[in-house]
């Protein structure tokens, strides 16, 4: 699979079979995400995986009852989603990579944020689905989440992405036409 057609083809997966996701395939995605820029070729990106289906899908309700108690006016058309309590951040899915910051320094988040873009892009060409799950990461920045899954504290969460089979692609969302301003003249 090209690039140009793993950019057309990548999509929001909230849908997964239960197989697992081996450690040599999360190995290849996070080869593939560290091969981003950064500025400075700082490379200040820092990886965490959990791929236990029952404990993702534990904190996956901890972080929905968290989130309704203390962000509920900032989720605000998001929160009946998160009401039921069948509601699963992590799509009930079977890895979850955390990206983090090694640092909160100026650009660090950009190069979390195109490392994570290649990890997407990398899984589609294996015909892994991901999701970002940015819901996720107000709960993962609290000290004592991050004391639980053994984040260090000083490494800011930036992208929180699900991976595993999808049950099916989706279909794509129709994009908006870019807002384009040629400058010349
Ligand atoms: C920064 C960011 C945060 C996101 N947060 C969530 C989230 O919390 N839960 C979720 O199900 N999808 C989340 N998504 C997925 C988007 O909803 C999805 O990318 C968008 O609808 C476009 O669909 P596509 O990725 O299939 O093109 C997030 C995506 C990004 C880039």
């Amino acid at each position: 699979m090209d690039v140009l057609r793993a950019i057309a083809a990548r999509r929001a997966v909230r849908d997964y079979t239960d197989a697992p996701v081996s450690r040599e395939s999360i190995h290849e995605l996070i080869d593939a995400a560290i091969q981003a820029p950064s500025a400075r070729n700082r490379q200040p990106w820092s990886f965490a995986v959990l791929h236990d289906r029952d404990r993702i899908a534990g904190y996956a309700e901890s972080a929905r009852q968290w989130l309704l108690e203390h962000h509920r006016e900032e989720l605000g058309e998001l929160a009946p989603m998160l009401e039921p309590p069948g509601y699963s951040l992590f799509h009930h899915a079977p890895a979850l990579v955390i990206i983090l910051a090694t640092d909160d320094s100026t650009q660090s988040a950009e190069d979390c944020c195109l490392a994570a873009q290649n990890l997407m892009l990398a899984a589609r060409k294996k015909n892994l689905g991901t999701c970002w799950i940015g819901l996720a990461r107000p709960w993962l920045n609290v000290p004592a989440t991050k004391d639980e899954l053994g984040l260090p504290a000083h490494y800011p969460v930036v992208a929180p992405i699900i991976v595993g089979h999808p049950k099916h692609w989706p279909d794509a969302h129709e994009r908006n036409p870019p807002e384009i301003n040629w400058i010349e003249g």
